[in-house]
């Protein structure tokens, strides 16, 4: 292998790896996502071109820089023609265009409805996870967002302590989570499905573990998941108030703290800690009893419990269902 081709794989490999999976920007999942995508390609194969017609003309230059002039003699106006040509009227033109269309019809795409939208979420930015409120509804969640498809849905978006940025990358653009200030964006899917975001900031430590998902269904499971999700928890745990409690909610138990997420549905979510681990009963166990490992610098504190302890608290989070 050659020096270059040594150096090209990894860059490639590296590349590559941000193709596919599920956070995917040129793999849009609804209107707004898919006009920027739309944007992407036609830039990219516009400078594409420009960048084909600059390297041949260089070229052509090269070949030829041992012959003083054009086939004819009219060597140097056919040299002006190409700069006025192509160096000032195309890109004018090709500019002007690409600009009045981002302008005029992308920017008017992903832009945050004006309106009232059949459903409004409104999304906070902790170090390191996402609170989840539903307008008109007593539901709190943590990490996971579920809307119904085809619908509009207002993310009003803010932070309780430094800059976030919110990106879920199949569905819409991205948008800042500022102290003190709501910013709006448009959520909108075309199908069902689960599409992963990011926080788009770096905000800290755990920066890279602040993930969130959203959970697009169609509009009788989404409403269902809202009544159930609106539902106190059944009871209480001893063990839960007395060493959670300072931070988590449980609703309908005593346990009332906003510091980290509400816990009542906990057990029907999909992932733990802003999506860092699946959320399983041996990952919740080493969460729970080593939660600065999993994601050195998170407010969640070490508890000093008995191993019966930790197995009673385990079971009472795994019955929030
Ligand atoms: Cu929150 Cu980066």
């Amino acid at each position: 292998m050659t020096r270059a081709t040594a150096l090209l794989v990894p860059l490639l490999v590296l590349a590559l790896a941000g193709c596919g999976g599920n956070q995917n920007t040129v793999a849009p999942a609804g209107h707004p996502e898919r006009s920027i995508t739309h944007l992407f390609w036609v830039m990219l194969g516009a400078s594409c071109v420009g960048f084909g017609v600059i390297v041949s003309l260089l070229f052509l230059g090269w070949i030829r820089r041992e012959r003083p002039a054009l086939p004819g003699g009219h060597g140097e106006r056919a040299a002006t023609g190409v700069v006025i040509g192509l160096g000032v009227a195309l890109p004018i033109v090709l500019l002007v265009s690409l600009f009045i269309w981002s302008d005029l019809f992308v920017l008017n795409s992903v832009a945050a409805p004006t309106s009232p939208t059949p459903v409004t979420v409104r999304v906070t930015g902790h170090q390191w996870w996402w609170e989840v409120r539903y307008d008109g509804s007593s539901v709190v969640t943590a990490n996971e967002i579920h809307i119904p498809v085809h619908t509009k849905v207002t993310a009003i978006v803010t932070t309780d302590d430094v800059i976030h940025s919110f990106w879920i990358p199949e569905l819409n653009r991205k948008v800042d989570m500022i102290p003190g200030t709501e910013n709006r964006l448009l959520l909108l899917a075309d199908r069902p499905g689960i599409y992963r975001g990011q926080c788009a900031e770096f905000c800290g430590l755990q920066h890279a573990h602040m993930s969130v998902e959203v959970i697009a269904e169609p509009k009788p499971a989404f409403e269902a998941w809202l009544a159930r999700n609106a539902r106190p928890a059944a009871h209480g745990n001893a063990l839960f108030t007395a060493n959670c409690s300072g931070c988590h909610r449980i609703r309908g138990t005593g346990a009332n703290a906003d510091v980290g997420p509400d816990l009542t549905h906990f057990a029907s979510r999909r992932m733990i800690a802003a999506l860092t681990l699946p959320n399983t009963p041996r990952n919740l166990r080493e969460w729970l009893r080593d939660p600065q490992h999993v994601k050195p610098g998170n407010r969640m504190p070490d508890l000093p419990l008995t191993d019966t302890q930790w197995t009673a608290l385990q079971r009472y989070l795994e019955s929030l269902r």
